[in-house]
């Protein structure tokens, strides 16, 4: 049985398991042999445990058998032995009330299961938008050699000879029936077509800019991010980080070396450059917590503010991930921003060993119209941006690259719904006392009021202003929106109206001022009459909408932070590392 000491290796935490001649070993080893595996198996490999979010209820997932056989096949190659496990599965189409309610859940049951397992390093195949953050989150707590193997992107939608985008086509399809200019015959005939082939969202949301996020911070092989889901090259690329992730194990590549401060600056720069999803602020925020690195919301204000859009995707822009794929991908993006000084650390290391930069220098890009030259950018000014105010004094994120520049200084009256129950009941009302000038506000859909946050910022627009041609409003919560969506949306208001925050103060028929660029968010009224009507904010009124039956739901309304934070449970925040718990026998 190998040892630290003779072959110069790190010592393999599996060993703890398997290494000993002695009645542990021989139950740890005797079970596990039930499965056809030969001693050898045993005798001092790295052992790479697969960590698998397949789920046919994650349909954005469902592939990922065939791919941990690829990865399988590059660990057995490169002299490790490939142990698969499943983790609960985000899936964001299903999941009710929404995929976030259970990340931190799923970040718990990653870290207990590397933690608690004959181990020495993990792939985590990862897709559907929260899947990236839950296992990065969990393997980030326990800072063992990781690498990440995205399931990729779904082929181009299409309908009617045009290429249709996940989610974003729903948005704009559902506003033009409740406008009168398609019918729901066509509005259904999209359905089919939108999502033809394996994959995640097509779009750039937010699993596509996760992606790019894990890409960009270093913790996956280039061109993890864009090659389409049934591309085989996404399946040698499984293969290749399954033969890397052996060589992580013996030059010791623990995720805290990849995951430093410099890493999440160069992800917040590519955020802007990609014109990624808003969710990306709340997940790095939370990765970052595990990590121990100090990431604040300002930092988004401070590093990726004056950063152009380059990336011509949907929902700000026209293509989808194929085409971001046949054109460079993310290391054409980053060679772009690198080469014109807006890649914040380039020396920033990468789970193959090379720096980020050494990653991308030469990498070729293919079509200007998809991934444009900084002087052509689709957005000036892409990076997210933070506003505060007395309507947000923990912040609040808008994203610029999605919104309408006329909207993004604005000042209107409020037209305030109670949650999104009282928003369904009366946006339609032709008697709403609404213009295309009034800001739609509403409350009590932040982390603790939803349980979850969930992704209903983007409220849909009144009919009747649709009718009228009105594409776009401000609009104003304390929730999360889908990364597939659009419009100038402030989102995330912190702290939320269920925890007290001064957006449960604000009334019919408040001036609300927003100022995106200089990122001031302020409700018009004076403060002695915002502190009156906060006190006598009705506490049982509140308590009633996150009233808790027990279980999960208890856990997560009682120990989750606000979105400044990252919607961690607190107890969760930091690197608990992975010292190998006693026997269990
Ligand atoms: Fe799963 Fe979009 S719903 S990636
Ligand atoms: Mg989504």
């Amino acid at each position: 049985m190998a040892s630290s000491e003779t072959s110069g290796k790190p010592a393999l935490r599996s060993a703890e398991w398997f290494g000993t001649a002695d009645k542990n070993g021989f139950m740890y080893r005797s079970w596990m042999k039930n499965q056809g595996i030969p001693d050898h198996e045993f005798q001092g490999k790295p052992i790479i445990g697969i960590c698998n979010t397949w789920s046919e209820l994650t349909p954005c997932n469902a592939h990922f058998r065939k791919i941990a056989d690829h990865v399988k096949q590059g660990v057995l190659e490169a002299g490790g032995y490939p142990v698969e496990f499943p983790v609960f599965s985000n899936g964001e189409s299903n999941l009710r009330p929404t995929a976030m309610f259970t990340r931190n859940l799923a970040s718990m049951d990653v870290e207990e299961a590397i933690r608690g397992n004959p181990i020495d390093a993990v792939v985590l195949l990862v897709g559907c938008d929260k899947t990236t953050p839950a296992l990065l989150m969990g393997a980030a707590s326990c800072d063992v050699p990781t690498i990440v193997v995205t399931g990729g992107p779904m082929l181009n939608g299409k309908q009617e000879g045009r290429d249709i985008g996940s989610g974003t086509v729903v948005w704009r399809l559902s506003e033009e029936v409740k406008a009168g200019k398609i019918s729901m015959h066509d509005f259904m005939a999209a359905e089919a077509g939108m999502s033809r082939s394996a994959g995640t969202c097509n779009t750039m949301g937010t699993a596509s800019t996760m992606a790019c996020m894990a890409e960009s911070l270093g913790v996956s092989l280039p061109h993890n991010a864009a090659i389409p889901a049934v591309d085989s090259r996404r399946y040698v690329l499984a293969h290749l980080s399954g033969n890397r992730i052996v060589d992580m194990v013996n030059e010791d590549m623990r995720l805290s070396k990849i995951l430093t401060r410099g890493a999440f600056e160069n992800a917040i720069r590519t955020n802007a450059a990609i014109g990624g999803s808003t969710n990306a602020v709340i997940h790095l925020k939370a990765i970052a917590g595990r990590m121990g690195v100090d990431l604040a919301l300002d930092d988004w204000t401070r590093i990726g503010r004056g950063t152009p859009t380059l990336v011509d995707l949907q929902p700000s822009g026209r293509f989808l991930m194929e085409e971001f794929y046949y054109a460079g991908g993310l290391p054409a993006v980053l060679r772009r921003l690198g080469e014109n000084d807006r890649l914040p650390n380039k020396d920033a290391l990468t789970v193959n060993g090379r720096t980020l930069w050494e990653n991308v220098a030469d990498a070729p890009l293919y079509n200007d119209a998809v991934i444009r030259p900084l002087d052509k950018p689709l957005v000036e000014d892409g990076g997210m941006c933070v506003m505060h105010g007395n309507l947000a004094p923990k912040g609040a994120v808008l994203k610029p690259s999605a919104a309408s520049p006329e909207l993004m200084q604005h000042r209107g009256r409020a037209v305030v719904f109670e949650d999104f129950d009282d928003y369904k009941a009366r946006i339609n009302d032709p008697d709403l006392d609404v213009d295309a000038d009034s800001v739609l506000v509403m409350k009590h859909c932040g982390p603790r009021g939803y349980h979850g946050m969930a992704e209903v910022g983007n409220m849909g627009l009144p009919a009747k202003l649709l009718e009228q041609g009105v594409t776009d409003m401000v609009r104003l919560s304390d929730a999360r929106m889908s990364g597939t969506a659009y419009g100038t949306v402030v989102l995330h208001v912190a702290p939320e109206a269920a925890a007290g925050g001064p957006l449960a103060a604000v009334h019919d028929g408040d001036w609300i001022e927003l100022d995106a660029y200089a990122g001031k968010l302020h409700l018009d009224i004076e403060d002695e009459e915002l502190q009156a009507r906060l006190a006598a904010h009705d506490p049982t009124q509140a308590s009633r909408r996150i009233a808790s039956s027990g279980g999960y739901r208890q856990l997560y309304i009682e120990h989750v932070l606000q979105a400044d934070e990252g919607c961690d449970f607190d107890f969760l925040v930091g690197c608990r590392g992975a010292e190998v718990p006693r026997h269990s026998h």
